[in-house]
């Protein structure tokens, strides 16, 4: 397992199995935190430095939101213009400055291995919040938490699950991480429905046929969405030469309830790593599946509050003094407590 206390978090490939399912079990006794039944103060006077060069709704509050519910403060900088690395200043040096005003700091970029770049200047833990086409660890692994917490009301496993994973498997870089991820589990059918010039990159489909996973690549979506769980991602549009290219992939594969009720299991679970493109030329997943139970986005968009929980805990070491440091709610909280 890997070591986990002031280390960095930058690529899926540093984890094995076992550190996965240490994240996972860390992850699951946040939920009393998250869910406001009580509260723990054990990263009281710790600070997260949140930079965001690249939009973000769900990473970046996620990471705020998780390092608040352990009692820590969070300082953030959004946009590159508003940094001083449009003065030139280089990845390096920026970290090494930023990391003498905070015990941790989560990052994202636009340029790939630019998380990286940065984390050889930090003196402090840097966790990858997102480069470029590159990885989004910290989605894959509130994937992977989704998707065991969603087949446990099946009774199944990660292993021997049928995934399809469908949109722009090019530039998605949460699709390259959870790929990577799901090659630590064993006899996963993967199938990997995709406009052909926007099919996943070989160094990720290598990695699961090397891990023995079954792989199925295709442009259909006709005959290949009975599985277990349907991963929809978004065009993103973000990566392409021009909005133009973009729009040539729009709406191909959309996710709707007739397509789903025609081709889907019934109890296929519908996950996204959000945000959904719901414009009407795009509506890559239609706001009429949102009474579907099986539509798991929502929750999947939670469990990133606990992972990043577990994260923060790992890296900084209090992971096993969380109860030592619990306290009673005093507030009312819709949450249900
Ligand atoms: N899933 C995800 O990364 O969402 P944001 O871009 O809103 O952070």
């Amino acid at each position: 397992m890997m070591k986990f206390q002031g280390s960095h978090i930058l690529s899926v490939s540093q984890f094995d199995r076992e550190s996965v399912a240490r994240i996972l079990d860390v992850a699951k006794r946040m939920i009393p935190y998250a869910s406001r039944q009580k509260r723990c103060n054990v990263l009281e006077g710790a600070i997260l430095n949140n930079l965001f060069f690249e939009p973000s709704t769900r990473t970046r509050v996620s990471f705020g939101t998780a390092f608040q519910l352990l009692g820590g403060f969070v300082h953030e900088t959004v946009g590159q213009e508003s940094s001083s690395l449009t003065k030139g200043e280089s990845l390096f040096d920026t970290a090494r400055v930023i990391s003498g005003y905070a015990d941790i700091v989560a990052m994202r970029h636009p340029a790939m291995h630019s998380v990286a770049e940065f984390a050889e200047g930090s003196t402090v833990p840097v966790i990858n919040g997102g480069d470029g086409a590159n990885e989004h660890p910290t989605q894959a692994l509130l994937d992977l938490f989704t998707i065991e917490a969603e087949m446990n009301r099946f009774n199944k496993n990660i292993d021997d699950l049928n995934i399809v994973l469908m949109g722009d498997l090019k530039h998605g870089r949460t699709v390259h991480s959870l790929s990577k991820l799901l090659s630590l589990y064993n006899n996963i059918h993967l199938t990997l429905v995709s406009p052909k010039e926007l099919q996943m990159p070989d160094h990720v489909v290598s990695a699961l046929d090397n891990a023995g996973h079954k792989v199925t690549i295709t442009d259909s979506m006709v005959g290949n969405l009975q599985s277990d769980v349907l991963y929809q991602t978004r065009i993103q549009e973000e990566r392409f030469a021009s909005k133009g290219e973009a729009d040539m992939y729009r709406g191909h594969f959309s996710l709707n309830k007739s397509v789903y009720e025609q081709h889907c299991k019934d109890n296929t679970v519908i996950m996204h790593p959000l945000p959904r493109d719901s414009r009407p030329e795009a509506n890559e997943l239609d706001v009429d599946l949102n009474d579907n139970n099986n539509l798991a986005i929502f929750r999947q968009a939670q469990n990133g509050v606990l992972v990043r929980m577990a994260l923060f805990a790992l890296a900084l070491g209090v992971e096993d003094k969380l109860s030592q440091y619990e306290r009673e709610v005093t507030w009312f909280s819709s949450k249900g407590n």
